[in-house]
């Protein structure tokens, strides 16, 4: 370890030979003088040195080294229960102007944010080690990736990032004298006095996710978790880089990018939204159901997709991410098997629950333990669990896993080039009302489903569970810039291509959420989404048939493959049913979204809007 000393300049600061950057030496320095660490450390993201943090995290009580005949090179991590999810509430856009973040997103003028932050992350890594994460989101060195440098007191983010992104130090190799990079600054906001013992998960009540759209820059304070410290993910992927996009001319999106090979051999990608929490790490990995087997699906990226028009006119998405930090509740043999297949060594869990023989339990995993310990150190049994509600594993627990762990991963899924998307899919988790597939007629129709697409909030964000909010191409929490402006990009995208000639991706909504009476999913989900899939790809080529409703096109239950699947036609009726009162409800939600956004909105999608409105009135005088 360095040595610990109090200044911090250029001088002193233990620079390795790999590193030649000025500008981001004079910056590391300028953010040591800020936070007072210890000392500064430098990644150069070897296997020893992530061996060498994970032994420190297990001797620090951060992490448990798990049983390595169950799960070998594997930790389990048990956040502070206060410290669990994304906090939207506590993530700012610091654009020049409010209008610019838009009414969908948190904004404070850059000077006042700068002032607010200012106090808090002087003297918050005393007692810490800085260490410089530099990272690439896309294949290094690559025309389409961009690098980005994280400083953290964070030996989990660390880690975390080494699985989640390309890093260490070839990064600064490819970065050479004066190469650009998003500069990120990530503090637990926990400094320790001199003596003080150190907590397992430090973290600060106090929580500021912010962004600097116009500097490109990122600071956090206050949370060790998931997309709030782990900045190469939401944070630079999603809301940095969708400015870029804007101003580039490409799109940054929420979106799992999977290939799909039909038992002719023919491969086509897909790119589905989904919001946080919602399936689409489940989708990434589908594994057509048993009548289906002709059918393989590849994962390419199971988060984040980068989308850019080729010279041909197509869009090429690539997945920024080297890594899954994926929902684990939920997760088991049936409902995701390569994925449990990718979780077998090499893993980090973070807030599941360890069973008395070292391994991890989550809920809906497997049979329950008669006991384990929770997420949160206490002792869990099903009878407790019966008495308390209470949970093992935490509803938000994750794994963090690398991409290469993956069985079924695409071949292309490092390609810089990219796969050329023949579909869009967009779906919310929505108990009632939205059909199980829906064909969007145009792009601008598609763009407006996409853009008024409504969904039930899950435990991926704090607050309430379960309430139906308008979840605009699942980007809601992760827009770096005005949602309006974001929807005209889109469509501006869709109109240059239509006029290349070229072939736009077709655009479709799903739902695999419907529920009964019951409060049961009457769909089965999973594998079987794969009969959903293959109509999405038929209509591509134009070769299935469906029926035109007020909504686009939908299949009838004679239109899908059904093989010896046990899914009966009421249960097709149910989750394709459209109730026109249902409908008119859900365009008040829709018109409450744009008059939220009615400052910028763009005029042709409060033309489908009206175009909408006017259909559903017909159809309910008609019943
Ligand atoms: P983020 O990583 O938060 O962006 O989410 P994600 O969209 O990757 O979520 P993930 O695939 O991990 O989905 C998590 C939840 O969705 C789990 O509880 C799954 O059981 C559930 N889920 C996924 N697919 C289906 C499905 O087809 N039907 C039903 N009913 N649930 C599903
Ligand atoms: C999400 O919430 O959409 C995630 C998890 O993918 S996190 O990285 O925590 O944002
Ligand atoms: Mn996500």
């Amino acid at each position: 370890m360095n040595a610990v000393f109090k200044t911090f300049s250029p001088e002193n600061l233990q620079i390795p030979d790999w590193v030649v950057h000025k500008k981001l030496i004079d910056w590391v320095a300028s953010i040591a003088q800020l936070t007072e660490p210890d000392a500064v450390y430098w990644c150069d993201g070897s296997q020893e040195e992530y061996e060498r943090f994970c032994t420190q995290l297990v001797e620090a009580g951060t992490f448990k080294r798990l049983n390595p005949a169950k799960r070998a090179n594997s930790f389990l991590a048990c956040s502070d229960p206060t410290d669990v999810a994304r906090v939207e509430d506590r993530t700012f856009i610091c654009s020049d102007s409010k209008e610019e973040a838009g009414p969908t997103n948190n904004w404070i003028a850059p000077d006042q944010m700068r002032k607010t932050l200012n106090p808090l992350f002087t003297g918050c890594m005393r007692g810490r080690t800085l260490y410089v994460v530099p990272f690439s989101m896309g294949p290094l060195g690559s025309p389409i990736a961009h690098i980005g440098i994280e400083l953290t007191d964070s030996a989990y983010v660390v880690v975390n990032m080494r699985i989640m992104t390309r890093m260490g130090k070839e990064v600064f190799k490819v970065l050479g004298t004066d190469g650009e990079f998003v500069p990120c600054v990530h503090s637990v906001g926990a400094p320790l006095q001199t003596g003080q013992k150190d907590v397992a998960w430090p973290c600060n009540p106090t929580k500021y996710i912010v962004h600097f759209p116009q500097t490109r820059e990122i600071w956090s304070y206050g949370s060790g978790y998931g997309g709030n410290a782990l900045l190469g993910k939401k944070c630079f992927a999603l809301r940095i880089a969708s400015t870029m996009g804007r101003d580039q001319g490409w799109l940054a999106e929420h979106m799992l990018i999977l290939g799909v090979t039909n038992p002719q051999g023919q491969k086509f990608h897909v790119a589905a939204a989904f919001p946080s929490a919602c399936g689409k790490t489940n989708f990434a990995m589908l594994i057509p159901p048993a009548d289906m087997q002709g059918w393989k699906i590849t994962t390419i990226g199971d988060d984040i997709a980068w989308i850019k028009p080729g010279a041909d006119g197509r869009l090429y998405a690539i997945n920024p991410e080297a890594g899954y930090f994926g929902v684990a509740p939920g997760t088991n043999q049936k409902t995701n098997f390569n994925c449990i297949a990718s979780l077998k060594e090499n893993v980090i869990f973070t807030n599941v629950a360890l069973t008395d023989d070292g391994d991890v339990w989550w809920e809906g995993l497997s049979q329950a333990p008669a006991h384990c310990i929770d997420w949160q150190g206490k002792d869990w049994t099903p009878e407790i669990a019966k008495q308390t509600g209470a949970k093992a594993a935490h509803p938000n627990a994750r794994f963090t896993v690398s991409a290469t762990q993956n069985p079924v991963l695409d071949p292309q899924w490092d390609n810089p080039s990219g796969v050329a998307i023949d579909a869009f899919i967009f779906g919310g988790r929505r108990s009632t009302t939205v059909p199980l597939v829906t064909e969007a007629r145009n792009w601008v129709e598609g763009v407006y489903m996409a853009a008024t697409m409504g969904s039930e909030t899950t435990a991926a964000a704090a607050g309430q569970q379960g309430l139906v909010r308008r979840d605009p191409f699942a980007m809601l929490p992760f827009c770096g810039y005005n949602m309006s402006d974001y929807f005209e990009h889109w469509l501006n995208l869709g109109s240059r291509l239509e006029k290349t000639g070229a072939k736009l991706p077709k655009i479709f909504c799903v739902n695999w959420f419907r529920k009964d009476q019951n409060g049961h999913f009457v769909w089965p989900g999973f594998g079987e989404n794969m009969r959903v899939l293959e109509w999405i790809l038929q209509r591509v080529e134009n070769k299935s048939q469906g029926v035109e409703h007020v909504f686009g096109t939908s299949p009838r239950y004679e239109d899908l493959h059904w093989g010896n699947t046990s899914i009966t036609p009421e249960q097709f009726a149910l989750v394709t049913s459209m109730d026109p009162l249902a409908w008119q409800e859900e365009l008040a939600l829709h018109n409450t979204l744009f008059e939220q956004l009615h400052h910028r909105l763009p005029k042709s999608l409060i033309d489908a809007k009206t175009a909408l409105e006017k259909r559903v009135s017909a159809w309910r005088q008609t019943q």
